[in-house]
């Protein structure tokens, strides 16, 4: 079999968590990668394995830059969309300048790709599920919204509007789309600062604090290593089966997130203890935030298509999420500085 040729893709939101390792995996392939992002919440330290690489671009700038983003998805052969304002707490904090850019930035990359008739892979997320926690929830399954007083369900909101925007060029223009609703998603570079669950209790048991565990902790999560997250990307942008469809990405693995916590606190081997804090204390301000019970993919539409397994376990989350935090295991450092950002 003929490995396919070198393509050239557009990832914005490519200094991200995961838009980083996509870009890694994409230069792997032999791909050329031209990166968006306005470092909100990427960091070019993301990409210090990639820098080096002649093939990697990098362009300091926003979605919601229209000419920009003309320009860039004119020069690639494939857009993948991840550039979005995420975590809940700074959808929480930061409601309307979230909605504004993962609504209108959308727009901007999907009319672009819509101009230039290039393939497109949006990043949508399980949260447009909202509280349909039954059980694996399928593609198929509806969506349960709270009040659009809260601001949680806002991006949920957003993210839906992207997903009939993507779909409604397909259908009405055939512009070739892939959704990908990725659910918990986590592993090395994935900042603490935005409320994702796994990276910030492991910097607290490395840091021998007490592990927050907001509610409960009853409440029932999947955690996805960003690898797999990645190859299931990867096997999408190649199916041409995957143009117009909506896919899960996640693990079925469950845990509770206080049962997360105990395994954070045993795998770093730390005194911490568990301090469970009310909701209403963690996202003060955060107009009535709401958790769900439980959120867990239905991925056999994706592994039917692709044959995508997940090959990490919550253990290995756990272990990478502890080395990322600095976990007597230092990992790679990043070069202390980078060349200029590039234009291209
Ligand atoms: N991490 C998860 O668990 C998860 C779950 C579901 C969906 N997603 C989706 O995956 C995508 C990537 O998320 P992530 O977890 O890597 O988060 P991230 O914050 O690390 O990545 C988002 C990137 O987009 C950039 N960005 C934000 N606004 C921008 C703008 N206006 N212009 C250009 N760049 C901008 C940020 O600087 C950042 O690098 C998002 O679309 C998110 O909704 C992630």
């Amino acid at each position: 079999m003929t490995a396919p040729a070198p393509l050239t893709y557009l990832v914005t939101g490519g200094a991200g968590f995961i838009g980083s390792h996509l870009a890694d995996a994409l230069l792997a392939h032999g791909h050329t990668v031209v990166v968006l992002d306005d470092l909100s919440t990427g960091d070019r330290a993301n990409l210090a394995t990639a820098w080096p690489d002649p093939r990697l671009r990098f362009v300091r700038g926003s979605v919601l830059d229209a000419r920009l983003v003309d320009e860039l998805v004119g020069r690639c052969d494939r857009v993948v969309h991840l550039a979005a304002a995420v975590g809940v707490r700074l959808v929480v904090e930061q409601p309307l300048k979230s909605f504004t850019t993962n609504v209108r930035g959308t727009e901007t990359v999907v009319e672009a790709a819509h101009r230039h008739g290039r393939p497109l892979l949006l990043a949508s997320t399980s949260e447009i599920y909202g509280k349909n926690g039954a059980g694996p929830v399928a593609e198929t399954a509806d969506r349960v919204l709270g009040q659009s007083t809260v601001a949680r369900w806002s991006y949920a909101t957003a993210k839906a509007a992207d997903e009939v925007l993507a779909l409604g060029y397909h259908r009405e223009h055939g512009l070739p789309v892939t959704i990908a609703r990725l659910f918990d998603t986590a592993g090395p570079r994935q900042s603490p600062a935005y409320g994702t669950v796994v990276m910030r209790l492991a910097a607290q048991a490395v840091a021998g604090q007490p592990l927050t565990v907001y509610g409960d902790g009853t409440q029932r999560r999947c955690f996805a290593h960003v690898t797999d997250v990645v190859d299931a990307l990867l096997r999408l942008l190649d199916h041409p089966g995957a143009v117009g469809e909506v896919f899960d990405v996640g693990s079925g693995e469950e845990t509770s997130i206080g049962d997360l916590a105990g395994l954070v606190v045993e795998r770093a081997g730390s005194p911490s203890p568990l301090r469970f804090i009310p909701y209403e204390e963690a996202h003060a301000g955060g107009h009535g935030f709401e958790d769900l019970a439980r959120r867990v993919p239905d991925t056999r539409k994706l592994r039917e298509l692709t044959g995508w397994e997940a090959g990490h376990r919550l253990t290995d989350i756990v272990d990478a999420a502890l080395l990322d935090a600095g976990g007597g295991f230092p990992g790679p450092a990043a070069p202390a500085s980078f060349p200029a950002p590039v234009r291209v």
